[in-house]
């Protein structure tokens, strides 16, 4: 992260913003009640469950369960990161954001002087496809491989004529060197890089030109060429045809990863506008990390060839890591000698969305791949067969489905238990109630199960993450929190902690603070919780849920000692403890 920013600033910036007025800027809001109401711009709905809170300067949606504060809904809603959206609200406050340079190398250098000359770049090729006298070359190639105008304006396809020097006698060659798109030899001459090239502008998801791929128009070699890394441009980061795809639909139901420029065009062309491609590198865990930000299923379409089939299989290898419950991966494998581009011009859309409808399962594909040499039938197959899947299943974040892959090994193995891939958070999650227990249990039992009766310990966290003010109530008790262990102390202190800490203005301020912290999301449900209690009604909710909690406490210490008096006998100070709790029934 280059220059940290301030966490003063952070929350500065949430007081000053009013997220109804943020949001209202995106998605209009209707007053209703003491809240503002619209349709969600997560999911899709009929009628509006999507709600945004003045006082606490939060929004959720009823419906889908999305959340957060104003960086969170910029995140979500423009998929920004973190540091993105926090630029972003400040540019909406009106406000500069100032990092901490804890080193002068950390400070993010300013690349706007690349980003425009390779926005100047991309113009100056589309202009020269129009008007360059040798351009009729390139016009001729989209023609045969049947791209249209409307296909080549919307991806900015631009023409690289044949000379060496072009662009260093229209834009400053110290820049273009830097941006990657002039070449300089050892002896110091330079050269433009692309040359007598078809080329596909690259943009991130921004929409900021970052790079080119280039296509020559014959069979000379190299067939295709990219931009080098430069300070703007890493191709394990950046896909192509990502920000194209996002201007037509922000919340896709599925992205299609290819192997090639050409096969998104043809794609698009053809009418299938969720395409992207890896930059003739391996898909990387960042790549998936980015799509999985705007969808919830991904399919690998590789070539049936040994290479596509071998890109697939890295691919899959990246994506355990990725795999939270509710994603989705499939693989679609072409038939030999085909790859997308030539099939769906073949076929035709609808036969090739079926296609990617009935691909192949990320769970089957794996166990497949990895047991296709082994013979199950034997106790070796077996047993290789746990080896090679283990690395891979124990990637794979705690989940359903992490449960499902250990459950498939099992049968394939035969083996009763897989002690060294059972899943031991879920497990602790099942068995935990909300009610006091004298044993630790994992504070997620906060967030589960709303079924059963809610904790006042729930409601007290709840509460005081909602109203942060509550606190003064919580300071003029005189109890010990940390004498004595119940379900949700460690998420109860830890907000405690917080308030004293940063004194947040609101409860934005303080969910905030918990972003990326182990507590962040049981502290977005909680401050998510509707209790349908008036305004003024908040203290004494709050009092009587507190007075709740240490009654069961104190209750569950008076049964310890009674117990313990019964099998061991108590000591001085624990009889002092026993009398007192009596005095109090
Ligand atoms: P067409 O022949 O134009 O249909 O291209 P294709 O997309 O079918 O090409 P192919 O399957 O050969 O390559 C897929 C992707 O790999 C391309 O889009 C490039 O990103 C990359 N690639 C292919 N050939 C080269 C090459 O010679 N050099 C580099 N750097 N990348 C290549
Ligand atoms: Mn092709």
């Amino acid at each position: 992260m280059s220059g940290r920013i301030p966490r003063e600033f952070i929350d500065e910036l949430l007081l000053r913003v009013d997220i109804v007025e943020l949001i209202d800027s995106h998605v209009p809001l209707k007053k209703a009640g003491n809240s503002f109401k619209a349709r969600c711009p997560f999911h899709t709905e009929k009628s509006p469950s999507f709600s945004v809170n003045r006082n606490k300067q939060f929004y959720h949606c009823f419906g889908c369960g999305a959340g957060g504060n104003a960086i969170s809904f910029l995140m979500a809603f423009s998929h920004l990161d973190f540091l993105e959206a926090v630029e972003d609200l400040a540019g909406f406050a009106g406000i500069d954001v100032p990092r901490e340079s804890i080193n002068y190398h950390s400070i993010k250098r300013d690349y706007s002087a690349l980003y425009s000359i390779l926005e100047h770049v991309a113009i100056f090729y589309v202009e020269q496809l129009r008007h360059h006298p040798q351009s009729n070359k390139a016009i001729e190639y989209l023609k045969n491989r049947g791209l249209s105008g409307k296909i080549a304006k919307e991806f900015s396809l631009g023409y690289a004529p044949d000379d060496w020097d072009l662009l260093s006698s229209q834009f400053d060659p110290k820049l273009l060197v830097d941006a990657g798109m002039v070449v300089t030899k050892d002896n110091g001459r330079r050269y433009d890089r692309f040359r007598g090239r078809l080329v596909f502008p690259i943009r991130d998801k921004r929409n900021r030109i970052v790079g080119f791929g280039g296509r020559v128009l014959d069979d000379s070699l190299p067939k295709y060429l990219n931009s080098p890394e430069t300070a703007v441009f890493s191709k394990g980061k950046e896909l192509y045809g990502l920000y194209e795809l996002l201007e037509k639909q922000s919340k896709p139901k599925r992205i299609v990863i290819v192997e090639g420029y050409m096969d998104v065009l043809a794609l698009s062309q053809l009418g299938l506008l969720y395409s992207v491609a890896a930059l003739g590198t391996a898909t990387s865990k960042a790549h998936l990390d980015l799509l999985f930000r705007f969808t919830t299923e991904l399919v690998f379409c590789f070539d049936g060839d040994s290479a596509g089939q071998n890109a697939a299989w890295k691919g899959v290898q990246e994506s355990f890591s990725c795999l939270k419950d509710g994603r989705q991966i499939r693989i679609m494998m072409l038939p030999q000698g085909q790859d997308p581009d030539s099939l769906i011009r073949s076929e035709g859309l609808t036969v090739f969305e079926q296609r990617i409808s009935n691909a192949q399962v990320l769970s089957d594909y794996f166990i497949e791949t990895i047991s296709h040499d082994l013979n199950l039938s034997t106790i070796e197959g077996r047993a290789r067969l746990i080896t090679q899947a283990k690395p891979h299943i124990e990637k794979i974040p705690s989940g359903f489905f992490r449960e499902m892959m250990v459950n498939r090994l099992k049968e394939l193995s035969a083996s009763p238990t897989l002690d060294f891939l059972e899943n031991r958070s879920m497990l602790n999650l099942e068995n935990s109630s909300g009610a006091i227990q004298p044993n630790r249990a994992p504070d997620h039992a906060l967030t589960t199960n709303t079924k059963t009766k809610i904790s006042p310990a729930r409601i007290v966290i709840a509460l005081l993450l909602q109203n942060p003010h509550l606190f003064e109530i919580i300071e003029q008790l005189e109890f010990n929190w940390l004498d004595f262990y119940f379900p949700g102390q460690e998420v109860l202190l830890e907000v405690i902690g917080a308030i004293e800490k940063i004194k947040p203005g609101n409860a934005a301020i303080l969910v905030e603070y918990f972003r990326g912290k182990d507590n962040e999301k049981i502290v977005n449900t909680l401050v998510n919780w509707d209790f349908f209690i008036l305004e003024n009604g908040v203290e004494e909710e709050f009092s009587g849920a507190l007075d709740r909690l240490l009654e069961q406490i104190n209750e569950q210490k008076l049964a310890n000692l009674l117990a313990k008096e019964r099998q061991t006998g108590l000591n001085l100070n624990e009889k002092e403890q026993l009398r007192n709790l009596l005095i109090k029934k």
